[in-house]
């Protein structure tokens, strides 16, 4: 194979990747040790918080992801200086001098990430407006933002829509709301927390997303002296306060990556160490893992994960909010359990759109039919959402390799976990994707005994 790479200090050069596809030799199993850091989906967030404060903030185990580049590159033209501390993984944020930043400099990051929505409340307090450009993220559905709009206007904020944009200014100042959340959004869960710690009063959020990186940013908000109560049947109670502090924080593990290499191992028929992984935030998972015929041992550093021989199940699974089974965790595992023996349904209700990646399956071999509307009527936890949309994965059928496009990072990983269970040569191309949420993938491929090369 052409550029083969063998040297995994020049594999791990991961972020501002400098190859756009990956030539995989798969059928071996993946077998050996990955380390997991900081959650993607906390320590943006986490970042975004420190903006909160006129002190400095630490954060400890930040991955090296696009996704951070980007919140980083945002905190900068606000004035926020980030460097690494002495800890590997380790940021320092410094918001002593926040400041407004020009229209150009925001644009310069429309469409790179959904994270700028999180700005307002901490730019609102700190600055008296706010200015937010088009959004990106994954395509993965139509991915509003009106919870979060309905959210702020609650606090007595403005939100005007520009042609490039949204400009938030709060003329009376930010004050305590009810907050009632029509579904237990992540983000305006974050955005109304973000917020309500220095609106004047109190606010009780309704319907709040409990996921663990959520209350690890609580955990954190504490720390810079938030008051928050967590009571039961998602309420979130917040007593505003003047002002934050910095905080010193190590951010939560990210379990969507720790159950990707999970399922790579299973599909692969490999055994893999998840370092850093932790049982309590990944149980649901756990369950689905062993009744797929996959076998699990928790230690205290981690959680090994592998294949132990014999036959994988198939299962039923309905994605849901936390405690329920993450969207995230489906498109790693739908690469496994093309392998079971019988009829796997994978019933999507958190996006509209996530089964993007299922066509360059069915291109390797794979049996998944997907139903737009669904499937069935099942008695849920959380209010029913008009989304309806199943898969059906009839294995075991053998993979073979073939030529794929990333559409977004979870399914970009599902393609990388299929292109090494197949047999033959698969290129999977618009890899930078996947360095969105995945530090240095290809140095942990190689690592794993993975064979591939790397192009463009
Ligand atoms: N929604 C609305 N209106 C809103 C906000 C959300 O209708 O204003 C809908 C969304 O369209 C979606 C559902 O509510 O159908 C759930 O969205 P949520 O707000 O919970 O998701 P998010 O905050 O945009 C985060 C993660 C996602 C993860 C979801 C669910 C980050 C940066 N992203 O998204 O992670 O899938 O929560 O847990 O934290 C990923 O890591 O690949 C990823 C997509």
């Amino acid at each position: 194979m052409s550029n083969l790479i063998t040297d995994a200090r020049r594999a791990g050069a991961s972020v501002g990747l400098t190859f756009d596809s990956i030539t995989i030799e798969g059928g071996l199993p993946l077998s050996g040790e990955v380390d997991v850091r900081g959650a993607k989906n906390l320590v943006t967030k986490a970042m975004v918080a420190a903006l909160l404060s006129e002190g400095r903030s630490v954060l400890r185990d930040v991955p090296d992801i696009s996704d951070v580049r980007v919140v980083r590159g945002l905190l900068e033209i606000h004035g926020v200086t980030v460097t690494k501390g002495v800890e590997d993984g380790e940021l320092i944020l410094d918001a002593s001098k926040v400041r407004s930043a020009h229209f150009a400099e925001i644009d310069a990051h429309a469409g790179s990430s959904r994270i700028p929505i999180l700005f307002c409340g901490p730019l609102l307090h700190q600055l008296g407006e706010a200015f937010i450009p088009d959004l990106g993220g994954c395509r993965i559905g139509d991915r509003p933002i009106n919870f979060h709009l309905d959210a702020l206007r609650n606090f007595g904020a403005v939100v005007e829509k520009l042609p490039a944009g949204i400009r938030i200014t709060a003329p009376n100042g930010l004050h305590g709301a009810q907050v009632v959340l029509p579904y237990p959004s992540v983000g305006a869960t974050e955005q109304t927390l973000l917020t309500a710690v220095r609106a004047e009063g109190v606010t009780e959020l309704r319907n709040a997303a409990i996921e663990p990186e959520i209350m690890d940013l609580i955990a954190i908000l504490q720390k810079m002296g938030a008051i928050i109560s967590v009571e039961p049947n998602r309420v979130i109670l917040i007593e505003g306060v003047r002002t934050l502090s910095g905080y010193t924080h190590r951010a939560i593990f990210d379990r969507n990556e720790a159950a990707s290499w999970a399922s790579a191992a299973l599909a692969t028929q490999g055994d893999v160490f998840v370092k850093g992984a932790k049982q309590e935030h990944m149980m649901t998972f756990l369950n689905i893992f062993r009744k797929v015929g996959g076998s699990f041992n928790v230690r205290e550093d981690g959680i090994r994960f592998w294949h132990p021989g014999g036959d994988l199940k198939p299962v039923v699974i309905e994605t849901d909010v936390h405690p329920g089974f993450m969207t995230d965790w489906q498109q790693p595992l739908v690469v496994a359990l093309t392998q079971a023996i019988g009829t796997s349904i994978i019933h999507e209700t958190v996006y509209e759109n996530r089964f993007g990646f299922v066509s360059a399956l069915q291109k390797m071999g794979a049996d998944i039919v997907v139903h737009p509307h669904g499937l069935a009527d099942t008695p849920r936890r959380v209010p029913r959402r008009d989304l309806e949309q199943a898969a059906v994965i009839t294995g075991p059928t053998p993979l073979h390799g073939a030529n794929v496009e990333v559409p977004d990072l979870r399914g970009g990983f599902s393609h990388l976990i299929a292109a090494l269970t197949a047999t033959g040569r698969s290129t999977v191309s618009n890899v930078g994707i996947i360095s969105r949420g995945y530090e240095n993938f290809e140095g942990k491929l190689l690592a794993l005994g993975a064979r591939f090369s790397v192009d463009g």
